[in-house]
């Protein structure tokens, strides 16, 4: 199929690619030149496990090409969205990337056309959007709500193997299209009408979302009452009715999703006179769980002030460079905020210059040079690095009293004890709060 994607974000890139290496001809509009250029000599701009590999293919045999100009989408059998909708400090949904695109396309399009919607918007905007912008061109132009469930990191493997491909439409025949573009992928299709489909998506992220909070209060219950998390979690998790995903406690959900579709579905529900208190506490237990964390390392090391603290992870998760709302963020300008000198390091990510690098932080290139002449370390993130750091090297390098608060309960307590540190975990018995 001629297939056109619009947006060259995580979801559109890789959304292209996949198409192209299942031998469909793909134009992907990507309106920022500088991008577009980098895409176009087969450099992706983020790291994403696989995609490199099949850019390369796509532009090699010619099934995948890029433009700036939108109107390169004229006379594509399918149009697929896949433009940014960010969060608005308010948690208000940012509609103007989706409004522009579907102005243009709109005005460019003179033959029919499935408009697939990727991009993740609020519930019932697939039946504004047609109002607004394709009544004059209804006959053209066939509206089809497909919400995307890919993991950062783990996104091409998402592509091909989903758990469902859920589908909104008033158009019967754009589900043959849909078949037709998704032939390779053996996932059940769930039919629905737009605004349904729509809802889908923000259910299940904040469903998710819901998991991780309620663990996480579990957790910190847990240090109260003299209870460990982890053989709680595993244990709850067993029963079916549960499922063991998504139970792990630890500093909180971070990343592009979660926290924009959390706070735009609470911002959704005010809007239409209901108050959603559960996904209210949900934000609000992610929030605070940073601060949970900066509590417990000022108390096992006296205090923060003049103490020299090295944050082992920045990405939101590892397998990803992504910093977007991710705890390090947070617990960075707590620390300083609090008087320590912070010494980060991630195997992959980077904090930007333009995110306002705090006085009183250093980036290393290292994980060890990150902890030499340290108080404590806290690790943010749980990348095999850290996991299997040498922690008999770094005892030797860090100073006393040489605290660890492993903020994803990744470490080994007993061998980090045994080693001479002083461990504290999230909701583990041996990282109690005293
Ligand atoms: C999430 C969803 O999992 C995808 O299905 C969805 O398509 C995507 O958002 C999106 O809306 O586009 P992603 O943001 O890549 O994907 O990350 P996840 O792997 O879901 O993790 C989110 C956050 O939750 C991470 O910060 C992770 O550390 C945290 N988490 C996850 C926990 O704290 N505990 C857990 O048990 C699981």
């Amino acid at each position: 199929m001629n297939v056109s994607v619009i947006g060259a974000g995580y979801v559109g890139l890789v959304a292209a690619c996949c198409l192209a290496n299942s031998g469909h001809n793909v134009i992907c509009i990507e309106n920022n030149r500088e991008k577009c250029l980098m895409l176009i000599n087969g450099h992706v701009p983020f790291f994403e496990k696989g995609l490199e590999a099949l850019l390369a293919r796509g532009l090699e045999n010619g099934k995948l090409n890029f433009y700036s100009n939108i109107s390169y989408a004229k006379y594509s059998e399918v149009i697929m969205v896949a433009v940014g909708t960010p969060s608005q400090p308010d948690g208000r949904v940012d509609l103007s990337q989706i409004f522009r695109v579907m102005s243009e396309i709109s005005e460019m399009i003179s033959t029919p056309v499935t408009l697939i919607m990727k991009s993740t918007v609020p519930p019932g905007l697939g039946l504004q959007l047609q109002q607004r912008f394709l009544n004059g061109n209804s006959h053209l132009i066939s509206y089809v709500s497909n919400p995307e469930f890919l993991r950062e990191g783990r996104a091409v493997k998402d592509w091909y193997d989903p758990e469902r491909i859920v589908a909104g439409t008033e158009i019967p025949g754009t589900i043959e299209i849909l078949r037709k573009l998704y032939n390779d992928i053996g996932a059940p299709l769930c039919i629905m009408d737009i605004s349904s489909a729509e809802m889908v998506k923000y259910a299940s992220n904040a469903f998710l979302a819901t998991k991780i909070s309620f663990i996480n209060e579990i957790a910190n219950l847990c240090e109260l009452v003299g209870a460990d998390i982890e053989p709680v979690a595993r244990a709850v998790g067993m029963d079916s009715r549960i499922g063991s995903h998504f139970l792990q406690a630890g500093l909180g959900y971070g990343g592009s999703c979660f926290p924009k579709d959390t706070k735009g579905l609470d911002f959704i529900s005010t809007l239409n006179g209901h108050t959603f208190n559960l996904l209210k506490a949900v934000i609000e237990v992610n929030a605070r769980q940073r601060v949970v964390a900066i509590r417990k390392l000022s108390r096992m090391l006296g205090t923060l002030c003049g103490k020299r603290i090295a944050v082992l992870g920045l990405s939101f998760k590892p397998g990803t460079d992504d910093i977007r709302e991710s705890p390090s963020l947070d617990i960075i300008r707590m620390l300083v905020d609090e008087g320590a000198e912070v010494s980060a390091f991630d195997p992959m990510a980077r904090l930007p210059q333009h995110r306002g690098i705090p006085q009183g932080f250093i980036m290393c290139t290292d994980v060890l040079d990150a902890l030499e002449s340290c108080h404590g370390a806290v690790v943010i993130t749980e990348w095999r690095e850290f996991v299997e750091l040498d922690w008999e090297k770094a005892h030797s390098l860090m100073i006393p009293p040489r605290v660890v608060l492993d903020g994803r309960n990744c470490l080994d307590p007993l061998k980090l004890s045994a080693l001479g540190y002083v461990y504290a975990g999230m909701g583990r018995m041996s990282g109690k709060l005293c």
